[in-house]
């Protein structure tokens, strides 16, 4: 068995390990560690809270400062019709309580035929059961009787989530971004009639794919929006990696206005992955049905730790952080860098295309062979040189991602750059 590499230190975008290796964090972790690890602000903030209120139970009737500050934070910065939000721990949690609202609306309207959730190919929304079955995406590419397989070994997992193809599943070069967001939307009615509009609940989807970065045309979510709209489905947006400032807007839908999720989920970037915090935000719309239906009856979303004080400190503190330095601004000017630095560097036939969106640089190759040894070897050979990065398979190739916290140095930017395109030729030499 491979050795566990114990990690013992981290700062800005660098983590130490305990036999003295530098690494630099290109994915600031999980693409969440926004503000760079062990930011003294954050560590402030949870050291001052839990010395004057560390933990409470969020239940109706009971509150805290934090939770109502750290929502008015939030809300300073929402997409139109942002109404009521929960909060919750985990991005699988935060998803699945956006689920279960879908579902409480349509129960609430007398509906409970709409139970089912669609969900994109490629998407990912976490490790519990739901958000596994709403999990399209071919993480182990076992072949199965649908020619899709999602984590075996949890099987059966729960009914009633179905998939569909997006806009990424078309992009091979073949057409323009206009036609692919058609054929994905052609793909998502088809499937509707094919469910039946009266048993589907909601449409779930990322606003930028975490396996592949690749941003839909607007086209896109405003078909979608009016094909949910024609057929009484909710949306419901997972801005787990989008949320907070990665595609250099606060939201990955502040990029398609006039487009307005149901429901969003989000987790992350909230806190800079200081701690846990998540949470699901409903619209107005769903929000007056639901309160309509069960005033004084609380909605079983949260649990134990749902609004817990310290974690809320520290998400109000890392809004203001991004707020008082304009890093949001910052994310836009670096991953410009970073991405120019991407193209000057890997500029072969080799490559498919450099893309990304704020702070998020990828790039797609075409390369035959076995990819997937390949883009194993891509990451392997950049974790040699000390950067970490991710590597998908991509609809035309291989793919590396590179997602670095917003305060990455564009010095910092040039190392990364150049040890991941030693990498990356190492791995295709030996291809
Ligand atoms: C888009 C998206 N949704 C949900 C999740 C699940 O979040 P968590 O791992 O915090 O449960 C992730 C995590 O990577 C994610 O990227």
């Amino acid at each position: 068995m491979r050795q566990a590499l114990i990690l013992t230190r981290g700062s800005g975008m660098v983590l130490e390990t305990h036999d003295g290796r530098r690494l630099l964090d290109a994915i600031a972790t999980h693409h969440n560690v926004n503000l760079g690890h062990c930011h003294p602000e954050l560590i402030r903030a949870a050291h001052e809270q839990m010395q004057s209120l560390d933990h409470v139970l969020t239940v109706p009737g009971f509150t805290n400062e934090p939770l109502v500050n750290v929502t008015k934070a939030i809300l300073r910065n929402p997409l139109p019709g942002m109404a009521t939000i929960f909060y919750t721990l985990t991005g699988a949690e935060a998803v699945e309580a956006t689920m279960k609202m879908a579902r409480y609306y349509w129960h609430a309207l007398g509906r409970s035929t709409k139970s089912k959730f669609i969900s994109l190919n490629l998407g990912y929304h976490g490790n519990s059961f739901a958000t596994l079955a709403a999990t399209g995406r071919d993480h182990d590419g076992l072949p199965s009787a649908s020619g899709r397989r999602l984590f075996p070994a949890f099987d059966p997992l729960p009914e009633g989530y179905v998939h569909v193809l997006g806009p990424y599943d078309f992009h091979d070069g073949s057409r323009s971004a206009e036609e692919e967001a058609s054929a994905a939307c052609d793909a998502l009615e088809k499937r509707i009639a094919r469910e039946g509009a009266d048993t589907v609940a909601a449409f779930l989807f990322e606003p930028l794919q975490g396996h592949n970065f690749y941003q839909p045309h607007p086209a896109y979510y405003r078909r979608v929006r009016q094909i949910c709209d024609d057929n009484d489905i909710l949306l419901i947006s997972d801005e787990m990696i989008t949320g907070f400032g990665r595609t250099g807007r606060w939201w990955g839908m502040s990029h398609y206005p006039g487009v307005e999720p149901d429901l969003t989920a989000f987790g992350k970037g909230v806190t800079s992955g200081a701690l846990p915090l998540s949470g699901a935000i409903t619209s107005a719309k769903v929000w007056e049905v639901i309160q309509g239906h069960a005033p004084k009856r609380s909605v079983e979303i949260t649990g134990t730790y749902g609004g817990h004080p310290t974690l809320c400190a520290v998400a109000q503190r890392n809004i203001e952080v991004l707020e008082e330095q304009n890093l949001i601004e910052r994310v836009d000017t670096v991953g410009d860098y970073l991405r120019q630095s991407l193209r000057r560097a890997f500029d072969g036939p080799e490559v498919f295309e450099v893309r990304g969106t704020g702070m998020i640089g990828v790039v797609e190759f075409k390369v035959g062979g076995d990819t997937d040894a390949l883009r194993q070897q891509m990451a392997l050979e950049a974790f040699l040189r000390d950067v970490i990065i991710r590597a998908e398979r991509g609809t035309v190739g291989p793919l590396i991602s590179i997602t670095p916290p917003f305060i990455a140095t564009e010095e910092e930017i040039d190392t990364v750059v150049a040890r991941v395109h030693e990498a990356v030729s190492v791995a295709l030499a030996a291809n």
